[in-house]
């Protein structure tokens, strides 16, 4: 009795607060499924990328797919080779024969922009393909492939590991030292071998140079994306004020990668108290960082 006059009550204040006409009307056709309210790459509607990079990303309940969901338009996947087979994870013991870059990055990324690029009549004169972005198709996914094994030895592998992109026009390519765009921008960290790099041709997998240490070796061509650990090469903590040496030392590498044509990360930002890491952060994006390292995704993109 008691509970069905709560009901009540509750349904008169759920009506009250729809009450507005157009607010009823929006309810309508979205209950009704129609296919005015729906197009072909509708799968990122209304999502916006934002320079955020995705930092461990496999560690996530769905890798990639979170990531993507949020906006966040890089992605990091630490890779071994074991046996063959790239496998993803953090370390050995957290590796498991199901979680292949194939299955957890190639094959979602391929499905996601395959999606955005349907074939109709009104395709048929576009030709590059879009990105996975509905909002802005032009913006690529950055795919970090970080090598835990010997890099001279996986660096094909992970090259054999993309030809279904590849084939599908979907990985940014340099000819000789023309870039174009596309999808995916993959990019090799940690063991990645420079020489490796350099002798792709066509090339289609990068390298992170070395933020604090970069050379004529480090062309965009090359190494669109340099990176640094934050704490060894800048060390503030985000706690009191940033010291003069501090903010020379960010201003000065990222200026010097932004001068060659490089874009410019730092990891090892710290993450706790919130506060700190939000100072950092700031810090950051005012002097001009191409993306915010995080681990926190939804904090990011809401930041
Ligand atoms: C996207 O559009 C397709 C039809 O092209 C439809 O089947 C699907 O339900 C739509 N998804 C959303 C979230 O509107
Ligand atoms: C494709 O290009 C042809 C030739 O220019 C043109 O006649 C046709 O209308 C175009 N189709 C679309 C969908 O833009
Ligand atoms: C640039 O630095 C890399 C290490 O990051 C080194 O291997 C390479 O030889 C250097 N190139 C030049 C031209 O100094
Ligand atoms: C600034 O960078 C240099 C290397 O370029 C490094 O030796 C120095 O320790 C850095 N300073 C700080 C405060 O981290």
């Amino acid at each position: 009795m008691f509970s069905a006059q709560l009901a009540c009550l509750l349904l008169a204040s759920v009506h009250l607060v729809a009450a507005n006409g157009i607010d009823n009307r929006i309810t309508e056709l979205v209950n009704s499924y129609s296919p005015l309210l729906q197009y072909p790459t509708n799968f990122t509607q209304g999502i916006v990328p934002k320079a955020i990079h995705s930092h461990n990303d496999y560690w996530r309940q769905v890798p990639l797919l979170t990531a993507i969901s949020l906006g966040v338009v890089s992605v990091e996947a630490d890779v071994w080779l074991v046996d063959g087979e790239l496998l993803v994870g953090h370390e050995p013991a957290a590796l498991s024969p199901v979680r292949t870059f194939d299955a957890l990055y190639v094959q979602p990324l391929l499905e996601m922009i395959a999606g955005q690029n349907p074939k109709s009549p009104f395709t048929v004169n576009q030709t590059a393909p879009n990105g996975v972005w509905d909002t802005s198709s032009d913006t690529p996914v950055q795919l970090l492939v970080d090598m835990k094994t010997d890099g001279a030895e996986t660096l094909p592998f992970v090259v054999k590991a993309l030809e279904r992109l590849r084939s599908a026009g979907y990985l940014s390519t340099v000819h000789d030292t023309t870039f174009t765009p596309a999808p995916v921008l993959v990019i090799g960290t940690g063991n990645t071998p420079l020489a490796g790099v350099v002798a792709l041709e066509p090339r289609d997998v990068f390298l992170d140079g070395p933020l604090a240490a970069l050379n004529d070796s480090h062309t965009p061509t090359v190494s669109p994306l340099a990176s640094t650990d934050w704490e060894t090469f800048v060390g503030w903590d985000g706690i009191g004020e940033m010291g003069d040496e501090q903010r020379a030392n960010m201003t000065s590498f990222i200026n010097d990668a932004h001068a060659r044509g490089i874009k410019a990360r730092f990891y090892e930002t710290p993450g706790w108290p919130i506060s700190a890491r939000n100072a950092v952060w700031k810090e950051l994006l005012n002097a001009g960082t191409d993306f915010l390292n995080a681990d926190d995704l939804e904090a990011a993109s809401n930041f």
